[in-house]
């Protein structure tokens, strides 16, 4: 297991160090490795509680959420871990070696570099902004991916799908919105957290209609039906969550999020997570589901299946890797090395980071447990 995380660990950091070199990679195997990892993206209509489930995925309250469109922009979010006993912080790409170790800025400087981008507006931008968070082995009271093996992993919040364009919108925002959407979903990587509110019908769900779209089989789409709570008296979601209303390969989870008059009142994420389960625990309806509802459940669920794709991808990814180290090298030859300019060095940091990859790979063979078993 160890060598997994370490594997898993450097892929995370070539993907950085790709992210950081930007346009330089262009050509090479490293945009491929890029999307030789998964990520996992969160889809569907505006105010369905896309950012919230992020959120609670994560375990911190950093990402701006409410009614209206609030989310405009991409956020691509890379979890990593560090040793025990570090701080705890987060760090964006356009503001390299600041360190926020309070998440309520995080969410400030989110909305702050949305706006730069798109003026204070309904507008959107395809633009990602890149946030990173390290985090230190140990905590893992809040945070559910960090007490599973995969753990540095790339999350994407995007803005919702709508139907009509709202007052200060051009017409086209309907059409750009599923573009963006679309443009991260379907490349096969992608793990699709299908966001689809418990208080509307599902056979309206924009994200199940995008899903099946781009992911016919279902094998990495994970149904969500968020705002249980809010179901009119004397209805339940029992069909879907079930599997009745809409067959998905992978089983529908339930979640009750906070809600606007929490995110007021300032609800903490452990309480809403104490709250969330005693829902579950609690209800008539969905007692017998209780252990396989909430956020925790899907942090768990979708580490296990995470873990599952990345074993079964890396020996892809060590080809893939073989093929970047030629690349590299021969670049770097030609740039002439040392390199002083930041492209050469990135580069060189690269291609150490693919060694060492390829390095464990091969002792890890040596051991005679091929694919990563435990
Ligand atoms: P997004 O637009 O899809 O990213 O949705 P947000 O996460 O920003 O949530 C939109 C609004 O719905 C916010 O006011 C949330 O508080 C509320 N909300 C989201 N999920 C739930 C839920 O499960 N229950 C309740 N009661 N409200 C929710
Ligand atoms: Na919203
Ligand atoms: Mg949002």
């Amino acid at each position: 297991m160890a060598t997994m995380e370490s594997l898993i660990g450097l892929v995370n950091r070539i993907q950085r160090a790709c992210t950081v070199l930007g346009d330089h990679g262009g050509d090479s195997a490293l945009p491929t490795l890029w999307e030789a990892l998964p990520s996992v993206a969160v889809v569907g209509g505006q105010s369905s509680g896309k950012s919230s489930v992020l959120e609670s995925i994560v375990g911190r309250d950093f990402l701006p959420r409410g009614s209206g469109i609030v989310t405009r922009r991409p956020l691509v979010l890379q979890l990593h871990k560090t040793e025990q006993g570090l701080e705890e912080y987060a760090e964006f790409l356009h503001l390299p070696k600041k360190k926020f170790t309070d998440f309520a800025m995080v969410r400030k400087e989110i909305q702050e570099e949305t706006d730069r981008m798109t003026g204070r507006s309904k507008q959107i931008s395809p633009i990602p902004i890149h946030l990173s968070i390290y985090s230190p082995n140990g905590k893992v009271d809040v945070l559910p991916f960090y007490q599973a093996p995969v753990v540095n992993l790339t999350l994407i919040d995007l803005p919702g799908l709508t139907k009509v364009a709202v007052e200060g919108q051009p017409e086209s925002i309907v059409q750009d919105i599923e573009i963006m959407v679309r443009s991260y979903v379907e490349k096969p990587n992608c793990v699709i957290l299908a966001i689809t509110p418990a208080n509307q019908d599902i056979a309206t769900s924009d994200a199940i209609k995008l899903a099946r779209e781009v992911d016919p089989t279902g094998d990495r789409t994970f149904g969500v039906l968020t705002k249980l709570d809010l179901m009119d008296k004397g209805t339940n979601a029992l069909d879907v969550l079930e599997g009745r209303a809409y067959r998905l390969q992978h089983p529908w989870v339930g979640i009750v999020n906070r809600s606007q008059s929490d995110i007021n009142k300032n609800v903490d994420m452990i309480a809403a997570r104490r709250r969330e389960r005693e829902f579950f625990a609690n209800s008539p309806d969905y007692g017998h589901l209780a252990s396989k509802m909430g956020s925790e459940y899907l942090a768990k669920l979708l580490s296990k299946h995470l873990e599952a794709v990345i074993k079964a991808r890396l020996p892809g990814i060590l080809s893939l890797i073989n093929k970047s180290i030629d690349e590299i090298e021969t670049e770097l030859d030609y740039l002439g090395r040392p390199v002083a300019i930041d492209a050469g060095a990135q580069l060189y940091t690269i291609l150490e980071l693919c060694r060492a990859f390829e390095r464990i790979f091969k002792e890890h063979l040596d051991g005679g447990r091929p694919g990563g078993d435990r």
